[in-house]
């Protein structure tokens, strides 16, 4: 072989070996995954693929995604973003309370007691509203642990009394929902005929429900207030039942995504519902003095009707004696 020959074989076998090497693209990162190997890491094929699926052999294909956008989003809604609202919400208005009740105190009856009282509700409605009150705070109790019982309360009580605590709180989440859905459709009948706002709820608003100072502003059977808490019963009951039996009953009306919106709707709803019924026990309780008889003998005082319900005692004296414990549900 001539020694040109001898230099320049080498010569053309670098440069051809440097084509190849820059014509074939090099492999994406994505490409460089093999999502079988074993040390293949969640986190990894994240990254370079957006999703976690695998292959699956029942019918339902759906059920090979493991982890995608999407439910990493509500999963973050779910443990950072609803945990935010709530505790916010709940701890919220505690506080707006204790700082009330510390300032303002229990609102008083201000001429004292008569002695003589009048019917408020019957046997009925006091039992409808204390089977929906004890359906909701047990569902209130056993919600919040599956929202917050994790974080606050498994550290405390540690995982084996912390499961069994859930499974119960779990099973009576589900079936109380059943009373508690019929208690809110009979509070709507019951008492939509003195729920309707009018221009007697207005002048109550503006003159701040007499909750500051010692107003009274009239108001009838049910004030500005009462309305709005028979219209979150109303409607936040509505909602968390629509879609907490969605949640119950999974994937029958609705896929993934409706399952998600399902969820966050029922939390964020139910926490919101919460905080405004915390309002509505310190009112009935300790905040306003002879409030709790109403729903407790079912009976007032006159004077306290006469001091928060001024209109309506008016209604209730102008009808005959045997009227009154009937026109009372009116
Ligand atoms: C568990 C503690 C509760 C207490 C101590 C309580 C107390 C009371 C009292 C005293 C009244 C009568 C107010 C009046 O005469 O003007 C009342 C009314 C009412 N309650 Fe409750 N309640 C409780 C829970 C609930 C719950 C959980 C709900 C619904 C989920 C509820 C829904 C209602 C509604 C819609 C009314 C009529 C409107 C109003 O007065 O605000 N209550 N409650």
């Amino acid at each position: 072989m001539s020694s040109f020959a001898r230099f320049i074989r080498p010569a053309i076998g670098a440069w051809a070996l440097l084509l190849l090497i820059t014509a074939v693209p090099a492999p994406s990162a994505a490409q460089q995954v093999n999502p079988t190997a074993s040390s293949v890491n969640e986190r990894q094929l994240l990254q370079e693929m957006d999703r976690i699926q695998g292959r699956v052999s029942i019918p339902d294909q759906r059920s090979s995604v493991l982890m995608q956008p999407a439910g990493r989003e509500w999963r973050e809604f779910r443990n950072v973003a609803l945990r935010w609202i709530g505790g916010v919400a709940i701890l919220g208005m505690l506080a707006v309370l204790v700082i009330y009740y510390l300032t303002r105190g229990m609102v008083r009856l201000e001429s004292g007691r008569s002695g003589r009282t009048i019917v408020r509700f019957n046997t009925f409605e006091r039992f409808v509203h204390w089977m929906t009150a004890t359906c909701f705070v047990i569902l209130a109790i056993s919600g919040l642990n599956i929202t917050f019982g994790r974080p606050l309360l498994l550290p405390l009580i540690g995982f084996d009394a912390f499961s069994e605590w859930s499974l119960w709180a779990k099973f009576a989440h589900n079936y109380l929902s059943f009373p508690f859905t019929i208690g809110v459709v009979l509070i709507f009948l019951m008492w939509i005929g003195g729920n309707i706002p009018n221009k007697v709820d207005l002048e109550w608003i503006k003159r701040g429900g007499g909750l500051f100072g010692h107003d009274h502003p009239p108001a009838r059977r049910f004030n500005a207030g009462q309305k709005g808490i028979y219209w979150i019963v109303v409607i936040g009951g509505g909602l968390v039942a629509v879609t907490g039996y969605q949640l119950m009953f999974p994937f029958y009306l609705t896929g993934i995504e409706g399952m998600q919106i399902a969820q966050i709707v029922h939390s964020v709803v139910a926490v919101l519902f919460i905080a405004a019924m915390i309002a509505h026990i310190y009112i009935g309780t300790i905040g306003m003095e002879g409030a709790f008889e109403a729903m407790g003998s079912g009976e007032v005082d006159i004077n306290w009707a006469r001091e928060h319900h001024s209109l309506w005692l008016e209604q209730q004296s102008a009808q005959p004696q045997t009227h009154r414990a009937a026109s009372a549900a009116e």
